[in-house]
């Protein structure tokens, strides 16, 4: 796979679930310097999988990257059944504003793609998995062991020390498919967990988008203006604050600059039976000194963030877009 040598770009594949933050994020990937956005993969999550192949087409149009292939992947989960976000994203996964919606077709399948895509180039590839987990799941249980060939697995999921965003705790991505996020946790690839702990630190207000979109009149603020609407009155009448969380954009940020961010090994699991627990991560922090008496698999996972920084690199894509 060739590389840009005067920059080195880490060839990313993105999986996603578009999605309002998946939308930013797939921006802020395509716009990164140390990033290079290979191909995009769809999971159902947030809308079923046929609508977020269409929003990942219709943004790849908008943002002027018609040139990078769409996959369209699991349109259920392992086991449950599907669960979807409309209450957060609007019914259409783009906060229900106009959207264009795109000519082009998806190019492929999204495990095939990824069991090519990760057999082919072993030890170079960056996922970053935005949505639930049943991509890489399917692609895993395909070809066992394949998971392990990517440089690194980065992933959008779970509450560690946080409350949960879909139950008391279980973060959305995490519940709706637990068993594809434990099979993938237990999958022994190099793997950066993106929990809420630390997305949820990035966050921003209705009145700051109002105001970033009266002040720059770019097609981004527009879009973050428009998109965000719903989620903002989702927030403003089940926490009182209205303020949207940038989930997505943020563990983008953690593959592209990871040095925004403290890194810790945990021992990592999922719940997939519990009544009301399903998707909860189980993490073993008990201070054992043998590190194989513990439960779960050790995984790298972000605990702090600087998330003004962050944010700034958002806004800043926004506003220049
Ligand atoms: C995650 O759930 C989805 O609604 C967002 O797109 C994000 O991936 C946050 O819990
Ligand atoms: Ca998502």
């Amino acid at each position: 796979m060739s590389q840009n040598p005067y920059y080195p770009m880490i060839p990313t594949i993105l999986d996603v679930d578009p999605g309002v933050d998946d939308a930013l994020a797939m921006l802020l990937a395509l716009k990164a310097e140390a990033l290079s956005v290979r191909g995009i993969t769809v999971v159902s999550g947030n809308v079923p999988v046929d609508r977020g192949v269409r929003n990942a087409l219709g943004l790849l149009d908008m943002f002027g990257f018609q040139d990078i292939p769409v996959y369209r992947g699991a349109g259920r989960p392992l086991v449950r059944e599907p669960s979807h976000a409309p209450h957060v994203h609007g019914l259409d996964g783009m906060g229900d504003v106009e959207f264009t919606a795109s000519k082009a077709t998806p190019t492929g399948d999204s495990v095939d793609y990824l069991v090519e895509m990760l057999g082919l180039h072993r030890g170079e590839l960056v996922v970053v998995a935005l949505g639930p987990l049943t991509n890489l799941a399917l692609a895993e249980a395909r070809r066992p062991g394949v998971l392990r060939n990517a440089l690194k697995l980065v992933i959008m999921g779970g509450c560690i020390r946080s409350a949960g965003n879909v139950t008391a705790v279980s973060e959305f991505n995490f519940y709706a498919d637990p068993h594809a996020a434990r099979a993938v946790m237990g999958a022994g690839a190099e793997t950066l967990v993106v929990p809420l702990d630390v997305t949820g630190e990035v966050g921003i207000a209705g009145v700051e988008i109002r105001r970033l979109a009266a002040a720059h009149q770019t097609p981004g603020t527009r879009f973050l203006k428009a998109a965000s609407s719903n989620a903002l009155g989702f927030a403003a009448t089940t926490t009182g604050t209205e303020a949207i969380k940038l989930h997505d954009p943020t563990a983008v940020a953690a593959a592209a600059w990871p040095e925004l961010f403290d890194v810790e090994r945990l021992w990592l699991d999922v719940e997939v039976q519990g009544e009301i627990t399903a998707g909860q991560v189980v993490a073993d922090l008990r201070p054992l000194l043998d590190p194989a008496s513990r439960q779960g698999r050790p995984v790298s996972c972000c605990v702090g963030v600087q998330a003004d920084v962050v944010l700034e690199r958002i806004r800043e894509m926004v506003v220049g877009f």
